[in-house]
């Protein structure tokens, strides 16, 4: 783990963003608890998100499907049959790896040794193993050929490549017999499909339109070990966008450049952001591109945009038998939609914004450690302090914070030294600081603080209200 990656969990844990899962029983792996300031931030996104794409488009509608399905939805999607991770097991250690992700570490340290040549050959065969027929036999004899190590042991005793489903199982009702096996839903976007012609119809929708849904996603991940970016209970904000054949590859283009966007607009510095064209298109897709972020653990996809034809819809009509066609008025034609996805981890959005806020600066020979976010998506938008506890300025100090709490989530705090106070509101992100001191008794005016300048200036505080809400809507990340 990085150095940043390291203080960032630590953060997390400290002040009450993010905590390992059932701690007090030594935690389960790679699946985490949000604490109260990391559910703001949470729920901030989830806002943010569901406006931009809901609210903002008068032709995408929402919605909120049950995580458990009819067992034959992962028929149709594929995922019973195909939702496999390669695995490979250390006979040594008895570690299991994914064979994909230990060629990719042993091409990355071919880099590392300058041997670009010899690198650039293992990554073309990598491609045409991942496209192979026969893909574990091609990846296994990748390693061997390569003699890659195991990474914890660094023995060289592999078992064969297998292919592992990543769904998690379960059986409804009392009986545990395959014929009750269900499923947690390993993505979102099949109780979309599912109700392709319900929102449709009751929402009185016509081609193009989208369905936008947040929530939870389960996958058995075999590398779990990076925080919040890889968990095996997530989150995920998906949106099908259902076009005319044919007209995919615009409307593809099109939220491309809207979810790049929205990116931005929280905060996130343009140079931090790349596109990544998907190496290995599914069978079904005609176009995929990931949105990647440069985390402190390197560049990795936090949002991916798929062209996915047909397919899904197609696939539930068969193994229904309700037919998913759509009535075209304009044209009379009668056609199954392509469909668009845009699909954004939630967890991995918010450790792109907590690794893109993270400082550390030094004030008066003492460091400082301040989460820069976008004002919008602070967990605390702002705190009022008292100077003193006394001459009546804690009761006004009450009632700015009253007045604020009508719209923001507000901190008071009236304890210690008023420098520490605001140390306390940088490192948790809290956008400005509201003092109520001496001349408030006189002026009625109050100080507010802005945690990135740390500049103060003073303004009435019935004024409080508007002026945050004028520089939560201007502010613009400096550098
Ligand atoms: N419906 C398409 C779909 O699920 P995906 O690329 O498998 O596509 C979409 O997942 C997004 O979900 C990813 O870009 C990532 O942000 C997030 N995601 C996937 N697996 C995850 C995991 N194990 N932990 C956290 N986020 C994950």
């Amino acid at each position: 783990m990085s150095d940043v990656f390291e203080k960032i969990v630590s953060l997390c844990k400290r002040r009450g963003f993010i905590f390992p899962s059932s701690e007090i029983y030594g935690g389960l792996s790679a699946t985490y608890d949000y604490g109260p300031l990391g559910v703001e931030l949470k729920r901030n996104v989830q806002s943010r998100w569901w406006e931009a794409m809901v609210y903002q488009h008068e032709n995408v509608e929402g919605i909120d499907a049950a995580i458990l399905m009819h067992p034959t939805v992962w028929k149709a999607s594929g995922h019973v049959e195909a939702f496999n991770d390669p695995l490979i097991d250390d006979k040594a250690s008895k570690m299991r790896y994914r064979a994909d992700q230990l060629i990719e570490g042993h091409i990355e340290r071919l880099r590392r040794q300058g041997k670009e040549d010899r690198a650039d050959a293992v990554q073309k065969r990598l491609v045409e193993a991942l496209h192979a027929a026969d893909m574990p036999k091609a990846l296994h004899a990748i390693i061997m050929d390569e003699e890659i190590r195991s990474p914890d042991s660094g023995a060289f005793d592999w078992t064969e490549v297998r292919q592992f489903n990543l769904m998690f199982s379960t059986y409804v009702g009392p009986v545990q017999e395959e014929e009750h096996k269900i499923y947690l839903r390993p993505e979102t976007a099949q109780g979309i499909f599912v109700n392709f012609h319900n929102v449709r119809e009751t929402a009185r929708l016509q081609i193009p339109f989208g369905i936008a849904q947040i929530g939870k996603a389960f996958r058995n991940e075999i590398v779990a070990r990076q925080f919040i970016f890889r968990m095996r209970e997530f989150e995920q904000m998906e949106m099908q966008y259902f076009v005319k054949p044919g007209t995919q590859m615009e409307a593809f283009e099109q939220w491309r450049e809207k979810r790049m966007q929205w990116h931005i607009d929280n905060g996130i510095r343009p140079s931090k952001l790349r596109w990544h064209v998907h190496e290995k298109l599914a069978h079904y897709a005609d176009a995929a591109m990931d949105i990647q972020y440069q985390y402190p653990i390197g560049w990795q996809e936090v949002e991916g945009i798929h062209s996915r034809t047909d397919y899904d819809l197609r696939r539930h009509q068969e193994f229904s038998g309700k037919k998913m066609e759509y009535f075209d008025p304009q044209t009379n034609e009668r056609y199954i939609p392509y469909v668009v996805e845009t699909s954004a981890g939630l967890d991995r959005t918010i450790l792109m914004l907590l690794s893109e806020a993270y400082d550390e600066d030094e004030v008066d020979g003492e460091k400082r450690v301040v989460l820069r976010f976008h004002p919008r998506i602070a967990p605390v938008k702002a705190a009022v302090f008292p100077l003193v506890k006394k001459d009546g300025m804690p009761d006004i100090a009450h009632a700015i914070e009253e007045d604020l709490r009508r719209h923001h989530n507000v901190f008071y705090d009236e304890k210690g030294a008023v420098g520490r106070r605001y140390r306390r509101m940088d490192e948790i992100g809290t956008p400005f600081c509201i003092t109520v001191d001496g001349q408030t008794l006189e002026d009625g005016t109050v100080t507010v603080r802005d945690r990135d300048t740390m500049a103060q200036i003073r303004i009435p505080k019935d004024n409080v209200a508007t002026y945050i809400f004028d520089k939560v809507r201007t502010w613009k990340r400096e550098g």
